[in-house]
């Protein structure tokens, strides 16, 4: 492997996972566990269910990355963990083990903002993406614009005042019955459904400030599906989809309009793999005449190579950190 030769965890949320990635961009071995079955009969994550799962299986995981790519712990040159934001029982774990790593290993630590990883993912997967570039990051836990100009230059540019838009997704197919977690699912039955059967409301969208909301637009499913003549599960599906892409897509042109530095326009978080989301950013970016850039779905849900890679970015910087690093629920970039 190239140097520097970075091992990354990540555990943050609902995602246990290690990486190796080196500074080729080459990614050795990595390994995510999910833990869709623990939360699917609460309809969401369960913290303390996730830091049990998270401390039971990272360091197997560590193990496994290590082995699958033949390299000891003595041969990498730091070791990056997510200290935050995110349930605070999973970071714990992720970072102190990152920390006990670091300490036998006698290299340094690089405690990640995991927002950070998420915004530098896109250029472990295309190493011609420049910096600076708009990021949409879209997931079950953030709905955010962010203006990448550099490794830790990070300017926010809107985030959600209530819901992410994964969270919607997921909520909206809960009221439908269609499990956890519910976007997939949701998109699959839009695809049978009309777009513009049920009215629903497209919440912030035509607002000066580029935030986003979906609080009212799953509030707004719930009474659909409550009436007593409900709509056909496929049509509120499809509308639903319709409206939380209109407020995506303009919200994000909001942002465009006030970067015309980006180079690009890069989309990231597991909504991004909605197609019909994909091709209206898409179309979207191309009104500005930029390139769409979505990193491959493994890259862009939560995974510990983006950990890795952001670790790569920071140490090449010089950018480590001390052993007594604080584990960081609440952090933004
Ligand atoms: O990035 P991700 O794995 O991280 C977490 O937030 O943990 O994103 C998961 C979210 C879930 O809310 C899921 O319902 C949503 O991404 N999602 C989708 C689709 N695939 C996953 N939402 C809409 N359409 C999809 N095809
Ligand atoms: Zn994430």
């Amino acid at each position: 492997p190239s140097r520097p030769l970075i091992l990354g965890l990540e555990s943050s949320c609902d995602d246990t996972a290690a990486a190796l990635v080196d500074g080729e961009r080459n990614i050795l071995a990595q390994r995510v566990t999910g833990q869709n079955d623990e939360h699917a009969p609460y309809g969401g994550v369960v913290p303390e269910i996730a830091a049990r799962a998270h401390s039971e299986r990272l360091t197997p995981l560590v193990e496994a990355v290590l082995e699958e790519a033949g390299i000891a712990l003595a041969d990498v040159d730091a070791v990056a963990a997510t200290a935050g934001p995110g349930l605070i029982g999973g970071v714990m774990v992720g970072l102190v083990t990152g920390k006990a790593l670091a300490f036998a290993s006698g290299r340094p630590l690089i405690a990640v903002n995991h927002l950070e990883g998420h915004a530098l993912s896109p250029r472990l997967a295309d190493e011609t993406l420049a910096f600076p570039y708009l990021l949409l990051l879209v997931s079950g836990g953030h709905t955010q614009l962010l203006f990448v100009e550099g490794v830790g230059k990070y300017r926010r540019l809107a985030t959600t005042i209530d819901d992410a838009a994964g969270e919607a997704f997921d909520k909206s197919a809960k009221i439908m019955g269609l499990g956890y977690p519910g976007g997939p699912a949701l998109e699959a039955l839009a695809k049978t459904g009309d777009p513009r059967a049920v009215p629903l409301p497209r919440p912030l969208t035509g607002s000066d400030e580029p935030h986003f909301s979906f609080a009212g637009l799953k509030s707004a499913v719930l009474r659909a599906w409550q009436q007593d003549d409900p709509p056909a599960a496929a049509d509120l599906a499809a509308s639903f989809q319709a409206a939380a892409t209109d407020c995506l897509v303009d919200r994000s042109r909001r942002a465009l309009v006030r970067v015309p530095e980006a180079t690009a326009f890069v989309v990231a978080g597991g909504v991004a793999a909605n197609g019909a989301i994909r091709a209206a950013l898409k179309a979207l970016a191309a009104e500005f005449g930029l390139p769409l850039v979505a990193p491959p779905m493994a890259l862009c849900t939560d995974n510990a190579a983006m950990i890795a890679w952001a670790g790569v970015e920071r140490f090449r910087l010089g950018l480590t950190d001390p052993l007594d690093a604080p584990a960081r629920p609440r952090w933004p970039l």
